[in-house]
């Protein structure tokens, strides 16, 4: 069999998953998601999750990937568990389950980069986004952003997906500096950033129950985790870097690039309407497109240029992070079938294509796909993996984590009870409130 693929650098590496972090969870939903829970509250458990839970759980992902040296779903097998292979194939259904509908919404953004160009949602926003996110040119655009994910994918792990997200990553902080820079000086942002920034406490405490599930997931979703992708991505990893160390780096990244987003996005929505959470509730998964494009219409011709570099920053993100969901699997049946990747990034590519035509032609579907994701199936798997890491291969887990840190004792002391005590309580009560609040509230309007 061939030599199984490395990253060519410990940046690549990085970036690789930094990519994979960032996506439409940081530019679409987090924005989206402050908006209507709250502002500053909902940031400020975000960044406890993320860091609190977050970063032990990505840890736990990163040292089965680099142990085992192979995909997400033999990993277990090769670490000596088969049993817990579930876990690993759950990780690769589920991300299999969000690129269908992810790239519906990717398409969109490719939709809206030349609608920008064009002005074409200048006369109505609202009825524009109506016309393009659901139809057969809903369709057409998702098989596009589909396809690109599947070219990168093909090339492989240093020429393709490395070699893009070495441009893709830094490409994206750039351009969004330049966006924040240029929200803050138009005129009325100014109480964006109370909203934003300042948490409402007693907020929070009134609506503790869905405030902080929400925040929960959102940061698992945007960690890219419990999809097998950082498991898989860490598995390239030949040399001995700093686990933590790289770890750290890649959830502040991530969180950094979240909050740059809500930097630009609430300013114009603040400017545009002068509040947020009434618009952006009102909308669902296109309130986002609507309200921004709005904005963008507000300004004229150089909303057209804005509209241009918003959607473009958008895209780039979006598509670093599907290669992450669709490398999953092909690193599976690469691995464990000896096929030629670029057959395995297509048809995959082709299949997801044609679960997320459902997504594509109504809404109402990437909702509920994205419900269940959001608010079951990640939980479920993330909890599961944490519960492995911590309580079954615990000490195996600490000898990995130390490796290439010289030392690292006490840090790989406290992780390992981090994971298997508060982190695991955290993710059981986002499972248990997701569930509950399914259950009491269907979020679910597929009838
Ligand atoms: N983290 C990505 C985002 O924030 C989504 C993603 C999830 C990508 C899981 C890969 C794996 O958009």
């Amino acid at each position: 069999m061939a030599e199984r693929e490395a990253w060519g650098t410990r940046l690549g590496f990085i970036l690789a998953a930094v990519g994979s972090a960032v996506g439409l969870g940081n530019i679409w939903q987090f924005p989206f998601k402050t908006a209507t829970n709250g502002g500053a509250a909902f940031v400020f458990v975000y960044l406890l999750a993320a860091l609190l839970i977050g970063l032990p759980a990505i840890l736990g992902e990163f040292v089965v990937g680099r142990r085992a040296e192979i995909n997400a779903v033999e990993a277990f097998k090769r670490l000596g568990r088969p049993a817990w292979t579930v876990v690993g194939a759950l990780g690769l259904f589920i991300g299999m389950w969000i690129l269908s509908y992810y790239s519906v919404v990717g398409g969109w953004v490719i939709r809206y980069i030349v609608g920008s160009a064009t002005g074409a949602y200048f006369d109505g926003a609202g009825t524009y986004f109506n016309a393009v996110s659901a139809g057969w040119d809903a369709v057409a655009f998702h098989a596009l952003f589909m396809g690109l994910t599947a070219v990168i994918v093909a090339f492989g792990i240093e020429e393709g997906i490395e070699r893009a997200t070495k441009l893709m990553v830094p490409s994206i902080v750039v351009i969004l500096v330049g966006l924040a820079v240029y929200a803050f000086t138009l005129d009325g942002a100014g109480p964006a950033y109370g909203f934003y920034l300042s948490p409402d406490f007693g907020y929070l405490s009134n609506n503790l129950g869905e405030v902080v599930p929400f925040a929960v997931s959102q940061a698992f979703f945007s960690l890219s985790l419990g999809m097998g992708a950082m498991i898989t991505y860490a598995s390239y990893l030949s040399e001995d870097d700093s686990l933590p160390a790289d770890g750290g780096l890649i959830v502040v990244l991530n969180t950094a690039v979240g909050l740059l987003a809500g930097l630009v996005v609430v300013p114009l929505l603040f400017v545009q309407f002068g509040d947020v959470p009434e618009t952006a509730a009102a909308g669902g998964p296109g309130a986002l497109f609507v309200s921004v494009a709005q904005a963008f219409t507000d300004l004229g011709v150089a909303g057209r240029a804005l509209g241009v570099v918003f959607f473009l920053v958008v895209l780039i993100a979006a598509l670093s992070s599907a290669i992450s969901l669709l490398e999953v699997v092909t690193a599976y049946f690469v691995d464990n079938y000896g096929y030629a990747r670029e057959k395995v990034a297509f048809a995959f590519a082709g299949g997801l294509f044609a679960v997320g035509t459902l997504s594509a032609l109504d809404t109402a579907w990437l909702t509920w796909f994205d419900t269940l994701a959001y608010q079951v199936l990640l939980p479920v798997s993330v909890l599961l993996g944490v519960v492995f890491v911590g309580w079954v291969y615990g000490p195996e887990a600490v000898d990995e984590i130390k490796r290439g840190t010289g030392g690292g004792e006490t840090f790989a002391m406290a992780w390992l009870w981090s994971v298997r005590t508060f982190v695991l309580l955290g993710v059981f009560a986002t499972l248990y409130l997701g569930v509950t609040s399914i259950y009491s509230a269907p979020a679910i309007p597929l009838v």
